[in-house]
């Protein structure tokens, strides 16, 4: 017998099986088959409804988290949301064991707790606690996350050695925060010596959306209250909605503050400008570049200067290199000197240099990581793969490392300053 004759035969008896099957027999294997395509298609919804779920956080109460408004060797501003209505009460102290100056908001402040502390001691090591008093002249009550925690002034002079941090685009992707929850964890390994870290924007993945900053604070809380932030404002964060949730927890509700400002750190200068989508009409919206001009002019003196902006002036990845912006700010970087440029959105790490600036993307903060389609001219390297910065700032040299979450060093570059 041929083999097409036994398939055909084999056929013929499978037909007749089936005939001889009852009508109840059939009927049960048809709601099987049912029952398989429905669990099929649910699968992908099924998924989504449970990341939406494990995407909850049941209560606003936030660590604290800090960052610089004025002078950082004299001044810090702490902040922290809390779920009830509560007057706001900082206590800390150059030793842990007495926290014996205070700062105290009397009157319900709200939800939101802002308190500037001033007139600190130049490059020391502070300790604190926040918390409330139920009326004037009360007891402290320490907020729910009332651990004790620390943070650094800078240095008054600039010779002092120091270390930061940098991360961009810690938004949330469809693995979730996984990534910056990898990130955050090692970012906490520097909670004491770092002095404080860049944020160079997508800080929240839906910028308009309460949940999503409420997802940020909570993975970042393993260092949050300890390294103070420098922001910058990403496209997710500005989602053309006049940045109101950035605003509310980086501003802290000031319509009228403007989103660029610098500090100075022993012997860098640091610079912050919002440039989310890097389109001509940005520079027009939040009018930064006479301010830039002036104040890279002011600061010409010191030997490292950082700019960061979260839009990439050159990059090998999904949004290629900005014409617009290398014709009209990068003249304006080689004029004064900027020593570094670190910007995220194109979600890959790369250094690249140009004109004696070295240009950093450093998007593995916590979102997809994309592919590079190709090499600029002006890349020395690049990666697709979670990671950050740790920036070793000395008289001699400025040392940039970049790091996996599992602390391998897959990049290091040395770069100068000014003599
Ligand atoms: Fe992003």
């Amino acid at each position: 017998m041929t083999e097409i004759a036994k398939e055909h035969r084999l056929k013929l008896g499978l037909i007749r099986k089936c005939k001889e099957r009852t009508f109840k027999e059939n009927l049960g294997l048809l709601f099987l088959n049912l029952l398989l395509t429905v669990a099929l298609l649910a699968t992908p919804f099924i998924y989504i409804a449970w990341r939406g779920a494990s995407r909850n956080v049941p209560n606003a109460n936030k660590q604290p988290w800090i960052k610089f408004n004025d002078d950082p060797s004299t001044s810090a501003c702490i902040a922290w949301e809390s779920k009830e209505n509560t007057t706001s009460w900082v206590q800390y102290g150059l030793d842990p064991g007495n926290l014996d100056e205070n700062q105290t908001v009397i009157g319900f402040s709200g939800f939101m707790h802002v308190v500037n502390l001033t007139g600190l001691t130049p490059n020391s090591k502070y300790y604190y606690q926040v918390g409330y008093t139920e009326q004037p002249g009360g007891a402290f009550i320490p907020h729910v996350f009332g651990d004790i925690w620390h943070f650094w002034t800078a240095p008054a002079t600039t010779d002092v050695p120091f270390s930061f941090l940098a991360i961009s685009d810690t938004q949330e992707s469809a693995l979730g925060m996984h990534h910056h929850n990898r990130v955050a964890r090692a970012l906490a390994r520097y909670k004491d010596d770092a002095r404080f870290i860049i944020n160079g924007g997508d800080v929240a993945n839906y910028g308009q959306e309460q949940d999503s900053w409420d997802l940020f604070f909570k993975c970042a809380r393993p260092y949050s209250p300890c390294i103070p932030f420098a922001f910058t404002l990403g496209n997710h964060d500005d989602m053309g909605t006049n940045q109101p949730m950035y605003r509310k927890y980086f501003s802290f509700n000031d319509p009228g503050e403007p989103l660029y400002y610098s500090f100075n750190y022993s012997m860098l200068h640091f610079v912050s400008i919002p440039i989310p989508w890097g389109n001509p009409s940005e520079f027009t919206k939040f009018g930064f570049m006479s301010w830039l001009e002036d104040d890279l002019n002011k600061s010409k003196d010191m030997k490292y200067k950082l700019v960061t902006f979260h839009c990439p002036l050159l990059s090998s990845g999904f949004f290629g290199r900005n014409r617009f912006l290398e014709e009209n700010l990068h003249p304006l970087l080689d004029e004064y000197n900027v020593t570094l440029v670190i910007s995220g959105h194109s979600h890959h790490y790369e250094r690249c240099y140009m004109d004696g600036i070295t240009y950093m993307v450093a998007a593995g903060g916590g979102g997809l990581m994309d592919p590079c389609h190709h090499r600029l001219p002006e890349t020395q390297l690049v990666a697709s793969h979670p990671h950050y910065l740790k920036i070793d700032c000395t008289t001699s040299n400025l040392t940039v490392s970049a790091l996996t979450p599992d602390g391998v060093l897959f990049d290091q570059a040395v770069l100068g300053g000014i003599a």
